[in-house]
């Protein structure tokens, strides 16, 4: 009789990455949802860059007019820095962090790439300070 032996986490990682790239393709090619970036956003680009993803704009004033400070920097643990929670995509698909939320129940799902991954190709991780030059990726255009 075989051994039964549960995936490894790397393994899992891999089928995660492959349903995302076919899922990525997907909203490229039907171009799901508008993006805008504004005064106070936060770039968070650890590991999109390295992973050939855009980086994530994280809206945060859109977010602290819905929620109190503390639902996300006490209660879901994000620290005050920008970058400085080692955010992956197998921890949102877990529940944490963005993925306390953005689960299909709270706010829409995961499989949405590009409304999170909106950034320019190249862009550092930082608080977005300009209210003139825009972080986005204009629609339409190869990443
Ligand atoms: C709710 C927001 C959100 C959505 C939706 C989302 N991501 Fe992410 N993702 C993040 C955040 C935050 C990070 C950390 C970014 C960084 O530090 O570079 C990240 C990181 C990544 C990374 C690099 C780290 C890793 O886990 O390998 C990849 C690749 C990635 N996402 C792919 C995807 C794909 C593909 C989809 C759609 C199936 C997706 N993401 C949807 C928020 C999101
Ligand atoms: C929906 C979740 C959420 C809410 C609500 C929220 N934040 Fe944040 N905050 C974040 C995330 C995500 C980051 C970026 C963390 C990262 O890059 O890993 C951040 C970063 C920060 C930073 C560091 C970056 C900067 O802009 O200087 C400060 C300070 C901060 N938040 C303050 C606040 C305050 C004050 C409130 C309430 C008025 C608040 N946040 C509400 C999620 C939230
Ligand atoms: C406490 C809950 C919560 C957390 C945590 C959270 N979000 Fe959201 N987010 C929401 C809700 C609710 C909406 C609005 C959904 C809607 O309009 O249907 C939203 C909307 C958004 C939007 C769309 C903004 C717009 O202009 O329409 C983006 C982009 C986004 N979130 C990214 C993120 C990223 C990236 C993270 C993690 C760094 C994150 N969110 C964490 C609750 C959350």
């Amino acid at each position: 009789m075989d051994d039964y032996s549960p995936p490894s986490p790397g393994r899992l990682r891999a089928l995660f990455l492959a349903l995302a790239a076919c899922m990525a393709l997907l909203s490229g090619l039907l171009g799901t949802g508008d993006a805008h970036a504004e005064y106070g956003d936060v770039v968070i680009n650890n590991y999109s860059d390295a992973a050939g993803m855009r980086p994530v704009v994280f809206p945060h004033w859109f977010h602290r007019i819905r929620y109190r400070c503390k639902v996300c920097h006490a209660d879901l643990g994000f620290k005050f820095k920008a970058g400085g929670n080692e955010i992956n995509m197998v921890k949102v698909i877990d529940g944490q962090f963005c993925g306390a939320c953005h689960n299909g129940e709270v706010a829409w799902s995961v499989e949405n790439c590009n409304m999170c991954h909106s950034g320019k190709q190249g862009t550092a991780t930082q608080v977005h300070e300009s209210t003139v030059n825009s972080l986005v990726q204009p629609k339409g255009s190869k990443p």
